[in-house]
């Protein structure tokens, strides 16, 4: 909060004429800008459609038209902040904005600025030079810790309400709880007082439940939980290695060290090789939140404005971070940027532009992790050096890995891998992908299922002759993926064993 607090006072006191101030929550951006104002010793006046300007000005009228509200605030004699609450629907009349257009040249001769506040960001062309965005961020720690306090304190005295107010259990649940409004946290903190009339550590799981249905519900980010480790991924041992040297980088120490934060990681390769998996490996590996962005959703029109949708989804991965966040098939959400998308008249384009800045830019220890199948798709300013700090090849497994992903899978399966023939059923997988490994153990205990017998090496040798991996039937396509990574990426994989 207080670093947006200092952004926009200097903002207005270096004259820039109209902000846009994107956020969900209202109230909390309305105390904001008053305490702004307030040090700076200038008046306040928000507009609303509804309630028109407020406080009423001298003579009666409240100018509810938004034009009428515009040439007020160009007459208006005071030093002021003028809030226009939702006033994107009306960005879209010509005559608005040509009223902007003019004030913003008067204004930026003035003591006035107008801060434009609304959860959805649309900006005309004509304006785009005169108005700069601001996100609100998610309330940080302290905010919500002061929120939970204020709930609290009043039942601290209570009979009947029992509540733990330690400085431990404060950090737990505040930590919880980053990614929620304001007001989401509020109403979680007093559900978990109000159900069992307690405050306490059991509490606990219930909030970080309702936080993840509360980020499912935004309909841009899945919360994952721990689901697989990096012992369930069979070779990729450059990758590994890599990542293992990074676990504790996000760490206080590592900072005082003076590491600069990973940024993020982008996988491409042959499909179904691991580079889902190794992303859920790498949270449960580093011990850090992840984040699945689903970029498809940023652009569905019923989740809302894309742009707003991009840059919400980057708040909640910065409100709850140290963190991961992960695109995964990044280039069939990014597609549409390379102009094959068709009509959408430049919003992927934008969107992807507003995410490729925020990678450039971001101090917060958000670390990204992308997947890629498919180069021809992959927008090029996405490989550009300084957006991630390591692009890996992921190559179908060679002889030994192979052997490595059969043994985890049998494993998995809860059987010996040393009743099985690992050696020859690797070798005789050659061009086999994890996926198809996998995929011949399950379809081998079918057959030694249905047959009421325990399943062995023999059946999965036959699933194996059964199958024709996709490398056969995609070879060209893996030969070109092949060949653009020699140039552009390094191998996940060690030396070709
Ligand atoms: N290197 C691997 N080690 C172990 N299992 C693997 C490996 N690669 C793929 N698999 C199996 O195949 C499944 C699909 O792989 P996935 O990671 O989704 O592939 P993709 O590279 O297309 O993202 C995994 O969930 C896993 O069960
Ligand atoms: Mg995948």
């Amino acid at each position: 909060m207080d670093e947006i607090k200092k952004q926009i006072s200097l903002s207005i006191r270096a004259r820039y004429s109209i902000l846009y101030l994107l956020t969900w929550e209202e109230n909390r951006a309305e105390n904001l800008i008053q305490e702004v104002a307030q040090d700076l010793n200038k008046q306040v006046y928000s507009w609303s459609i509804s309630e028109g300007i407020h406080p009423a000005p001298a003579g009666g009228s409240s100018f509810h038209k938004p034009e009428d509200a515009l040439r007020f605030i160009g007459s208006c004699n005071e030093k002021a902040v003028f809030v226009l609450k939702d006033f994107h629907p009306f960005l879209e009349q010509e005559l608005v904005v040509r009223l902007l257009r003019d004030l913003s040249g008067t204004l930026r001769r003035s003591f006035k600025t107008i801060i434009l506040l609304s959860p959805e960001l649309t900006i005309p062309k004509e304006l785009e030079k005169d108005v700069s965005v601001f996100d609100l961020p998610f309330p940080n720690a302290r905010e919500l810790g002061d929120t939970l306090h204020k709930l609290l304190a009043p039942y601290k005295q209570s009979k009947d309400v029992k509540v733990d107010l330690s400085a431990e259990l404060t950090e737990k649940v505040v930590r919880a709880t980053l990614g929620l409004t304001k007001n989401e946290a509020e109403n979680v903190y007093a559900k978990a007082l109000l159900n069992d009339r307690q405050f306490s550590e059991d509490d606990l799981p219930d909030i970080i439940e309702e936080k993840k249905q509360l980020i499912r519900k935004s309909g841009l980010l899945t919360f994952i939980g721990f689901s697989t480790r990096m012992n369930n991924v069979g070779g990729l041992e450059a990758l590994k290695h890599w990542l293992r040297r990074r676990s504790t980088a996000f760490t206080d120490k590592a900072r005082q060290y003076g590491l600069p934060q990973p940024k993020g990681l982008l996988m491409v390769g042959v499909q179904g090789c691991g580079k889902s998996l190794s992303a859920k490996a790498i949270a449960a590996e580093w011990n850090l939140p992840l984040l699945r962005l689903d970029v498809g959703q940023i652009f569905d029109s019923f989740i809302g404005n894309s742009e707003a949708n991009m840059r919400k989804a980057i708040a909640l991965a910065e409100a709850m971070s140290p963190t991961i966040l992960w695109l995964d098939e990044i280039e069939k959400g990014f597609a549409g940027t390379l102009g094959s998308g068709g009509n959408d008249s430049g919003v992927t384009a934008r969107v992807f532009g507003t995410f490729l800045t925020w990678m450039q830019e971001k101090t917060k220890p958000v670390f990204v992790i992308a997947t890629a199948n498919n180069i021809e798709q992959l927008p090029p300013e996405l490989l550009r050096k300084g957006r991630f700090d390591e692009i890996f090849f992921i190559d179908l497994p060679g002889l030994e890995e192979r052997k490595h992903i059969f043994k985890i899978h049998i494993q998995l399966k809860k059987r010996d891998p040393e009743k099985f023939d690992i050696a020859g059923l690797a070798e005789t997988a050659n061009q086999f992908s994890g996926a198809e490994i996998e995929e011949a153990v399950v379809s081998s205990m079918y057959r030694g299922f249905s047959e009421n017998r325990e399943f062995n090496s023999d059946d999965i040798l036959k699933s194996i002759q059964e199958t024709v991996p996709l490398a056969v039937t995609a070879r060209e396509r893996i030969d070109e993926l092949r060949e653009w990574a020699k140039q552009r990426a390094r191998p996940a994989s060690l030396k070709a064993d």
